[in-house]
């Protein structure tokens, strides 16, 4: 049998070689991540574009974004939640802070808590979304643009600010609100409303 003998210098080259194949082989593996991650933030970016639209169409800030009742929706403080009341057999409601602020807004929900909100007519608690928010309308939006909506609300700047609690039925309340006085026989619910929030 022959044997070769391995000089110091071929050695060195054969190292050289392994430490390439190396690093091509790591290159290769983080390539594609990169590609990656850049695909999804363009497909997060398109899907927070989305939800803007959505959400302006929809009207979502005529009631969440303070000023709008008076003409003149603020910028600076999009979907911050609104102090006017709306008094109703319900009680009275608010329109609630929307923002990502952690205390005060939705940065603790997940973004399908949110969708169930205001598509489902439940709350992360549970309970049911009081009138007049709308969500029976929003009921037959698309999983994928109820989506979109959440993100979007998600990227806008967090804004404190607490919005008052709801007031049941009955109970006084003295600040600013809009009374809903009793309907008419055409008015009346009829027994056309929905079973009861959240079902769907
Ligand atoms: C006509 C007024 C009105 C419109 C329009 C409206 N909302 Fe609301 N929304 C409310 C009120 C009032 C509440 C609070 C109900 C309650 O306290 O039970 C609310 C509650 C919510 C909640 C639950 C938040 C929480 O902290 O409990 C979400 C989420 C929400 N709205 C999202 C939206 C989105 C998204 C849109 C547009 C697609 C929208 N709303 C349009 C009035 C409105």
């Amino acid at each position: 049998m022959k044997h070769i003998a391995l000089s110091p210098g071929f050695m060195f080259v054969g190292v050289l070689l392994l430490a390439a194949a190396a690093a091509l082989a790591s290159a290769g593996a983080t390539a594609p991540k990169a590609a990656h991650a850049m695909a999804s933030a363009a497909g997060r970016a398109a899907q927070v574009e989305r939800g803007r639209y959505l959400v302006t169409v929809m009207g979502c800030g005529d009631c969440h974004t303070p000023g709008y009742f008076y003409g003149a929706p603020d910028p600076a403080r999009m979907f911050s939640g609104s102090e006017m009341g709306w008094r109703g057999p319900w009680g009275v409601t608010f329109a609630r802070n929307l923002t990502p602020d952690l205390d005060t807004g939705l940065g603790r929900w997940s973004e399908d808590e949110i969708v169930r909100a205001f598509r489902s007519g439940a709350k992360k608690d549970g309970s049911p979304v009081l009138p007049p928010m709308p969500w029976q309308d929003f009921s037959t939006l698309t999983i994928s643009d109820a989506h979109a909506i959440a993100a979007y609300l998600m990227s806008v700047p967090a804004v404190k600010h607490r919005v008052p609690d709801i007031v049941p039925p009955g109970k006084p309340y003295t600040g600013a609100i809009i009374e809903f006085p009793p309907p008419t026989a055409w008015d009346a619910p009829r027994g056309g409303a929905p079973a009861g929030a959240g079902s769907k």
